[in-house]
Order: C-alpha cells, then sequence, then structure tokens
C-alpha cells in the first residue's frame, strides 16, 4: 500500500471525469492520470501493427514493449506524440473491447500503480476505486444521463465539425457503457465504498469543490 494519497473518479464515458480530475489534481497539487488514455494507446498500438483483437499474446507483447509516457499533457509512444489520434470514438470502443480482457487488465495493473509510487495523485477510469486502488483515500463515482453525456459531447465535436449528429453519439455512449458495465472482469459500477455524484445538473466547478470539500472532510 502506498504512502501516497489516491483519489479515485471513476465513471462512464463522458461524464466529464477527464477534466474535473484534472483540476481536482491541479487545485490539491496533486498528480494526474487519465488511465483511459493507457487502454486507447494500446488500442492505437494494436490498430498500427494490425493485431488481432482476439492475439492476446501478440496484445501482451505489445504492452510489454509499449514505451509509453505522458509529457506535458501529452500522451506520447516512444518519442511520438499520439494525443491526437487516440480521442477518436474508434479508439474508445477498441480500448473497451481489450478492456474485456483480464490478462490485458491485469497486465496494465502495475503501470497504473506505478503512479501513486512517488507522489500523491488524482486517477480516473472505470475500476481506479475497485481494482487499481482498492485503497484509495476518496472515490468517486461520476455520472449523468446518457442523454446528457451525449449532449456535451455533441457539443464539444459540434465546434470541429458542423454537421455532426446527436444520435450517433448517444448509440456510441449507450454501446461503450453496456460494453463497459457488462464485462466480467472489472465492470464500471460502483459500491458502498464510493460517493456517487450526479452531475446531470451540476458544473464542471460544482462537481470540482464538492470533491475536494469531501476529500478535506
Ligand atoms: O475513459 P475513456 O473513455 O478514455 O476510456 C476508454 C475505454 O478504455 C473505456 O470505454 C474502457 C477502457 N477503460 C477501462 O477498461 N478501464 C479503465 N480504468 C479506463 C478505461
Amino acid at each position: 500500500m502506498s504512502k501516497f494519497k489516491v483519489i479515485a473518479i471513476d465513471g462512464p464515458s463522458s461524464s466529464g471525469k477527464g477534466t474535473i480530475a484534472k483540476l481536482v489534481a491541479q487545485k490539491l497539487k496533486f498528480n494526474y492520470l487519465d488511465s483511459g488514455s493507457i487502454y486507447r494507446a494500446l488500442a492505437w498500438l494494436v490498430i498500427r501493427h494490425k493485431v488481432a483483437t482476439t492475439d492476446i499474446e501478440n496484445i501482451l507483447t505489445l504492452i510489454s514493449q509499449m514505451n509509453l509516457s505522458f509529457r506535458n499533457d501529452g500522451v506520447f509512444i516512444n518519442d511520438e506524440n499520439i494525443s491526437m489520434y487516440i480521442r477518436e470514438e474508434k479508439i474508445g470502443m477498441m480500448a473497451s473491447l481489450l478492456g474485456k480482457n483480464e490478462k490485458i487488465r491485469q497486465h496494465l495493473l502495475e503501470f497504473q500503480r506505478s503512479f501513486a509510487y512517488h507522489n500523491n495523485l488524482v486517477t480516473d477510469g472505470r475500476d481506479m476505486g475497485s481494482i487499481v486502488f482498492p485503497q484509495a483515500n476518496l472515490k468517486i463515482f461520476l455520472t449523468a444521463t446518457a442523454a446528457k453525456r451525449a449532449e456535451r459531447r455533441f457539443q464539444q465535436l459540434q465546434l470541429l465539425d458542423k454537421s455532426v449528429k446527436i444520435e450517433p453519439i448517444l448509440r456510441d455512449i449507450i454501446a461503450r457503457d453496456k460494453q463497459d458495465s457488462e464485462r466480467k472482469i472489472a465492470p464500471l459500477g460502483y459500491d458502498k465504498t464510493y460517493k456517487l455524484l450526479d452531475n446531470t445538473n451540476l458544473s464542471i466547478e460544482q462537481c470540482v469543490d464538492y470533491i475536494i470539500n469531501l476529500y478535506l472532510l
């Protein structure tokens, strides 16, 4: 068990976890880990190397050679900044698919834990409080209705592409929620060790304040 503090924020896609977790980390001067970006980086590698998603042995080899780092807010594999490629929904869905496999999750466990070896940490994902840091000092399950999450994502994407439609976004969100919460290993969900925070009608600032106040209690 690490002597450093951990705040784990889990929840479904587009619940605002990343934005909120990053702000909490900044305010508390903790490090920040977006665990989803690890699964996304792996998905990107699997696609780039044209490895079949059923070829678990080769995927485990990719993990052992992955050389993933986070620098100045960017996600790097070796020296390549892959941040702009891994946000696509195609990668999110592939990350979710890979995340169903127990061996893959097992192989990513220690890497994730290493972020709390030398620093206090705020981290977000699906199982950060349940599996990766079960002894976390504070666990939040952050959620909002699928409709609200789709609307937020739609507004973000519309800034880049005016022709984007909300219906496929909502469909993707529902599909990914289903895949993440119905898997056998480390499913998306929460138990009584978590505080539930439904932010359907809350601002980012309200969520950040709520989490920090809970932590400082
Ligand atoms: O948080 P995100 O949308 O960037 O995560 C992408 C996918 O990665 C998510 O749908 C499931 C998987 N994931 C996971 O299985 N466990 C985590 N701790 C984080 C992400």
